[in-house]
């Protein structure tokens, strides 16, 4: 937890927008603690560090559409993304997580995922729905 935090900051993608940003963009739905509201609303917590392990999942956290469509840059959302990873979900979160990027997630956010929870289920068959 330690050494990904201090990764978040050394990459400078980071800071205290980030909560502003969640607070703003995403706890609406998510809820501040992030609990959401099963099963309309997902839980992002603890159940998103296994997803971030793969590039798919990676990939898909930036595409489902409360993300993707947030009006935030690119940059920002990275930083949403990884206070989310690093806040809620340190305990599922590998040790190898490498903090998402501006780059990334732009190129990700692009492709809008219309069926968000079939991509879920083809990717992560065992894991609980939310
Ligand atoms: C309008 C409500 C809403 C907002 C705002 C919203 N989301 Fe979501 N989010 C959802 C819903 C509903 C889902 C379930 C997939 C779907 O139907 O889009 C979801 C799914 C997700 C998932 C996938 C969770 C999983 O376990 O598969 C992530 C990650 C996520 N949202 C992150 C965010 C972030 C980060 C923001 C802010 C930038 C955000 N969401 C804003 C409603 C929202």
């Amino acid at each position: 937890m330690l050494i990904a935090a201090l990764l978040v900051c050394a990459a400078g993608t980071v800071d205290a927008s980030a909560r502003t940003d969640y607070l703003l963009h995403c706890a609406g739905c998510h809820l501040p603690q992030g609990k959401g509201v099963p099963p309309e609303v997902p839980t992002l917590v603890g159940s998103l560090g296994r997803i971030a392990a793969s590039e798919e999942g990676r990939d898909y956290i930036a595409r489902v559409p409360g993300a993707s469509q947030a009006p935030i840059t690119d940059a920002q959302l990275a930083a949403v993304l990884n206070w989310v990873l690093l806040e809620f979900n340190s305990e599922t979160l590998p040790e190898s997580f490498r903090p998402l990027t501006a780059r990334e997630v732009g190129k990700s956010r692009s492709r809008v995922l219309s069926d968000p929870l079939k991509m879920r289920r083809t990717l992560w068959p065992d894991s609980a729905e939310y």
